[in-house]
């Protein structure tokens, strides 16, 4: 399965940090927040990326990661967003890279602690549609949150004002080919992007969305207290981790 990483935007929920470089440059405890993203599609097994960047600095990107040697890959894909059109606009950037196939989305803010590996090997089995990830957060507000019933999603609302579950649906996607004629004809939210949320609850209503639950943390990073608490969550295990 082919990955794609989402680093557009101006990042302007962190200005002035993000005045002269971009949000997914900045630091996470110990490295550039890029790399967790990259980090956790290549545990995965995925090695075929392809990154979207934009907004300020997005040269910097190809400077950092070049061919992606340090993650072990002999080659990185690059295209460029421009504007801020959202998390599915960028994503239809993407479409000659998918080629047909599956592919998993994750966004460049997201700061993932486990292995996905068996959420991508249960989408590489679903033989269509889309597979999420969802985590129970304290702040639910704050992002899409999924209304469940039993084993299924009734609905996903984007930030709503009095969420009806505690379920983030974290910025990692997956999703068969048809996702392309899925955001073809999406119009702008009220915030003028393309939301993913949107995306989502069209496979939804063709019952073709599934879902699992993710165990370790899970923390975006495009505030100034979400970005402070993935530094703090990343210094925490790095610290358990050289106590092992
Ligand atoms: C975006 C999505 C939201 C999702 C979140 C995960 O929010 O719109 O549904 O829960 O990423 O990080 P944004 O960061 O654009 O506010």
């Amino acid at each position: 399965m082919k990955g794609i990483i989402l680093a557009g935007g101006l990042g302007t929920r962190l200005y002035p940090l993000t005045k002269v470089t971009n949000k997914h440059l900045l630091p996470v405890f110990n490295k550039p927040m890029i790399y967790y993203p990259i980090q956790t599609l290549v545990r995965a097994g995925i090695r075929d990326i392809l990154l979207v960047a934009g907004g300020n600095s997005a040269g910097d990107f190809l400077r950092l990661l070049g061919n992606g040697r340090e993650f072990g890959l002999n080659h990185i894909n690059y295209t460029y967003q421009e504007g801020e059109g959202g998390i599915a606009q960028a994503l239809s950037l993407a479409e000659h890279f998918a080629d047909g196939g599956k592919v998993a989305v994750i966004l460049g803010d997201n700061i993932i602690e486990d292995d996905i590996t068996v959420h991508i090997e249960r989408f590489k089995k679903q033989k269509k549609g889309a597979r999420l990830l969802l985590k129970e957060v304290p702040d639910p507000q704050r992002f899409g949150v999924a209304e469940l019933k039993g084993r299924k999603v009734v609905r996903i609302v984007e930030k709503p004002a009095r969420p009806k579950s505690p379920y983030a649906v974290i910025g990692l996607y997956m999703y068969d080919a048809e996702v392309f004629n899925i955001i073809r004809p999406l119009r702008p939210s009220r915030r003028g992007e393309l939301e993913i949320t949107e995306v989502n609850n069209a496979y939804l209503k063709k019952g073709l969305l599934e879902y699992d639950i993710l165990k370790g943390f899970w923390t975006d990073a495009g505030t100034f207290e979400s970005l402070f608490r993935a530094n703090s969550l990343t210094a925490k295990r790095h610290v358990k981790q050289r106590a092992l």
